[in-house]
């Protein structure tokens, strides 16, 4: 729970500064309910636009066609998303199929807390959390990616059809996103909004 200590905090941090005579403003604790509403459907229409091509690609032509298209629609749709929501949307991982979705230092423990626990009461888990200061500060909502079997374990499984990884291994020759079970975190969905004032 590392948000709450945050918001214990920000009373006392407010009084630090009235009896100091500071005209400095006292942080605000974060609307984390705020932040949700506005991030989680950001989150869903990435998902649900990423997902239906997959599945279309994936019952038209199978794992050799999708590939193809998740090349192609991922960056894509996370471009599109960003552009219309004003939030820097983007896929990350600890263990990346797509070279620029690496783990920052600053995201790392949040998404370690993800995967010791990828699903809260059947829902992806979610972090939320401010980072950066002054014109770089940034309200970021993470949401657990768990691994599935189907159809995920076609390419992001143990059992990868040859024929299928050295298509992968042409396009992404750093590729690290194998070898997981259903479960497990796979990835995470990062919407992450300039902070206002
Ligand atoms: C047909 C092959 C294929 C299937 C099936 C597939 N993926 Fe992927 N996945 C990819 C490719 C290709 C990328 C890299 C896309 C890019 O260039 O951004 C990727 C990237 C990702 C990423 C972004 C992090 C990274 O490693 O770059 C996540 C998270 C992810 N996949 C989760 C899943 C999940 C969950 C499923 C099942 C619902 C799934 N994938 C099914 C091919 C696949």
């Amino acid at each position: 729970m590392p948000i709450r200590p945050l918001i214990i905090a920000a009373p006392f941090l407010a009084l630090a500064a009235c009896s100091a005579q500071q005209q400095v403003a006292p942080p605000t604790p974060l609307d984390e309910a705020a932040i949700r509403e506005r991030s989680a459907p950001v989150a869903q229409a990435f998902q649900v636009a990423l997902q239906s091509q997959l599945v279309a690609a994936m019952s038209e032509g199978g794992p050799m066609q999708a590939v193809e298209v998740c090349h192609e629609a991922a960056p894509r749709i996370a471009a599109e998303q960003s552009a219309a929501s004003g939030a820097e949307v983007r896929r990350v991982s600890d263990r990346n199929r797509n070279p620029d979705g690496g783990l920052t230092p600053d995201l790392a423990p949040h998404y370690a807390e993800l995967a010791a626990q990828p699903l809260v009461d059947g829902a992806p888990a979610t972090r939320i959390w401010q980072s950066g200061e002054g014109e770089g500060a940034r309200i970021n909502y993470l949401s657990a990616i768990p691994m599935r079997d189907q159809p995920c374990a076609a390419c992001h499984g143990s059992d990868i059809d040859p024929q299928l990884k050295a298509r992968i291994d042409a396009l992404y020759p750093q590729d690290a996103a194998t070898g997981f079970a259903a479960g497990e975190l796979r990835g995470a969905l990062l919407v992450s909004w300039p902070a206002e004032g």
